[in-house]
């Protein structure tokens, strides 16, 4: 056969294959979610999220820990606040949840990075993300207690705060309130493209965020949509963003790759809680084989243009990636 062209030349063995690579990852690239609870002593597993654990304040540093252990650097903090109001208040409190996460990660290992979930559905004694005017999210109102929890978690030590809310021109807000503070070096990461998706479930079980009516789609973004995706984006840059992000991951591979060609930025992807919890349900039944499927997912949200991931599976993927089995 007179083929001059052979691709499979480049997958004769690992070696070659791996010297042909496209896409690199390093452990550098990923952040851990974790979840802390102000009225838990120790820890206690998820149940929707076999695997991961609520810490309480007494032993989030544990889990910064095991992060260090495993390669990974870098997290992002959700709070279980001991009480919730109408407003969210907590979520500003100087003696709050997240601020006392981050004071004890600090201490224990200050180089650590720490990054913020900055929303208020956690806090809400009605799971939105804002405060309520009548059923809706006042978008306007909302923008002073972003900003005012932003700015608590930069004075309690946060490395860079990641507003999740969608509120219009929060970018703006907190980057006015953390530079008229003296945050002008504190990064603001942007879940730039979050869309109203039906794979956070395990999370809100595991955030106790759920709304108590309603859902989420007067803020959050339709699946339909490409193009506002990158007006989203666009804003952002335009308010100052430092970092954008898309979210979910799998299901929304080609908004990563038009955004990250798009913008200049950063590009981070963040591989939702029930991505993870698919592959956890679906290894279990027998159908599929965990590792492998974790590593491939992860490749695929890099190949689509990320630049890092947030993922439930960090340590594991830091690992794979240490030992060669991946990037
Ligand atoms: C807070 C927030 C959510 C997630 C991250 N930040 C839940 C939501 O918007 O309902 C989801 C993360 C996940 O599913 O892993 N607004």
């Amino acid at each position: 056969m007179e083929l001059t062209i052979r691709p499979r030349r480049l997958r004769g063995n690992e070696s070659i294959r791996r010297l042909c690579r496209e896409t690199r990852l390093s452990p550098d690239s990923l952040i851990y979610p974790i979840f802390v609870d102000e009225s838990l002593n120790g820890r206690r597993p998820i149940p929707a999220l076999e695997g991961q654990y609520h810490y309480g304040l007494d032993t989030v540093a544990e889990a910064v820990e095991e992060c260090l252990a495993a390669g990974v650097g870098r997290c992002i903090l959700f709070g279980l606040p001991a009480r919730k109001d109408a407003q969210g208040s907590s979520a500003w409190d100087e003696k709050g949840v997240i601020q006392e996460a981050i004071r004890a990660i600090k201490k224990a290992y200050p180089d650590f990075y720490v990054i913020t979930d900055v929303c208020m559905c956690e806090y809400t004694d009605h799971g939105h993300c804002g405060i309520l005017c009548g059923e809706q999210v006042d978008n306007d109102k909302t923008l002073d207690v972003l900003a005012r929890t932003a700015l608590s978690h930069a004075q309690a030590g946060a490395d860079m705060v990641a507003p999740s809310d969608m509120m219009d021109g929060r970018v703006a807000a907190i980057r006015a309130a953390l530079d008229g503070h003296g945050f002008q070096n504190v990064p603001i990461m942007s879940y730039s493209a979050k869309y109203a998706s039906a794979f956070y479930g395990p999370f809100r079980e595991a955030a106790g965020s759920a709304p108590s009516f309603g859902d989420r789609k007067g803020y959050q973004m339709d699946p339909h949509n490409r193009r506002e995706a990158l007006k989203e984006c666009a804003l952002d840059v335009e308010e100052g963003a430092d970092i954008l992000m898309v979210k979910p991951a799998l299901a929304y591979l080609d908004v990563i790759r038009e955004c990250s060609d798009a913008f200049d930025l950063p590009m981070c992807a963040y591989s939702v809680s029930g991505e993870y919890a698919m592959i956890k349900a679906a290894s279990a039944a027998g159908l599929i084989d965990e590792h492998k499927a974790m590593c491939e997912s992860a490749v695929s949200v890099f190949r689509a243009g990320a630049d890092m991931l947030i993922t439930y599976y960090a340590k594991e993927l830091a690992q794979a990636i240490r030992k060669g089995e991946i990037g």
